[in-house]
């Protein structure tokens, strides 16, 4: 039987759990929250939908019971506040850290062989307090940043070429900050012609400029954070790992000299298998590139020395 555990069940956890179940993506998908009853309630009304979807998955919400947890092959971790208009992810990291490293600790007594998906923000700084404070391989930590600004990307793209969004290629490497992520025009492509020829300088440059706040436009017009895409995008890393599917994801992931990076973890390319990181692509980035990826992870590393300043590494 295969098991997948949410922790979180606020908007992104519960996104995640209802795609998680819609696709059928394991068995059993235990979402967990600290709010009594709100976790049961979402899962219980999620499964009073499996008759109209037509979906087989079973879903189970407890309120902090981590026993019901055990034996997860993965656990998704969404706890912590979401950003309010006008704040950048960066700045949740005094409240979300020490939830996510309690979370994961916890659910990991139950699940010790289980594969770390980390949601919460900020995304890359929470997958690297994982990655050193856990104790697990790094194959088995994974921040899925990449997969939500990929999607991102390709919708900006599909909506100035008036096309469909699966049919274009693109992928954002770097941090997933406003400021941090990568979005890689010359590797973009609609249906394998690149997109360099296809969209003028300006319309390429307003491209990456929204796909870089994404986010911060949709906390713009929502008031909090989105949900939709990021828990899909946490439900689609879930998928290509369980389902062995070896997709190629951008995800957040322990660099140990690829990139010209090390002690950091940020968006690379990876392929997604039974195993969790299966292998980092390596991608012949040109000068400009790895420019903007060495600004990117000095970024990322300036959150990640928040960490010790608060105590939490
Ligand atoms: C976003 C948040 C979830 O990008 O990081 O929408």
């Amino acid at each position: 039987m295969s098991k997948i555990t949410v922790v979180g069940a606020g908007n992104v956890g519960a996104t995640c759990a209802n795609v998680l179940a819609y696709n059928e993506v394991a068995d059993e998908i235990v979402m967990l929250d600290v709010k009594e009853g709100v976790s049961e309630g979402k899962a219980m009304d999620m499964m009073q939908t499996a008759q109209l979807l037509g979906f087989d998955s079973t879903v189970v919400g407890c309120t902090n019971d981590y026993a019901q947890t055990a034996d997860s092959d993965i656990i998704i971790i969404t706890s912590g506040i979401p950003r309010k208009p006008g704040m950048t992810r960066e700045e949740l990291i005094g409240v979300n850290a020490g939830i996510v490293r309690n979370v994961a600790e916890s659910a990991l007594k139950h699940s010790p062989n289980a594969i770390l998906i980390v949601i919460s923000n900020p995304m890359d700084t929470m997958t690297y307090l994982a990655y050193k404070s856990l104790g697990l391989p790094k194959n088995r930590i994974i921040g899925m940043g990449g997969a939500l600004d990929s999607s991102r990307f390709k919708y900006y793209l599909s909506q100035a070429l008036n096309c469909n969004a699966n049919e274009v290629e693109g992928l954002v490497i770097g941090g997933h900050g406003d400021t941090t992520m990568i979005p890689l025009l010359r590797l973009a492509t609609y249906k394998g012609v690149p997109v360099g020829s296809l969209l003028n300088s300006e319309k390429l440059t307003e491209i990456v400029q929204s796909t870089m706040v994404g986010g911060a436009t949709l906390t713009g017009l929502l008031g909090t954070s989105a949900w939709y895409a990021p828990g899909a995008a946490g439900a689609y890393v879930a998928e290509s790992i369980l389902h062995n599917q070896r997709k190629q994801i951008p995800c957040s992931v322990a660099l140990d000299g690829e990139y010209g990076e090390s002690d950091i973890c940020i968006g690379v390319p990876v392929i997604l298998g039974k195993n969790g990181i299966e292998e980092i692509v390596k991608l012949a980035l040109n000068s400009e590139e790895k420019e903007l990826f060495a600004k990117s992870a000095a970024a990322v590393r300036a959150t990640n020395a928040v960490l010790k300043e608060i105590k939490i590494l």
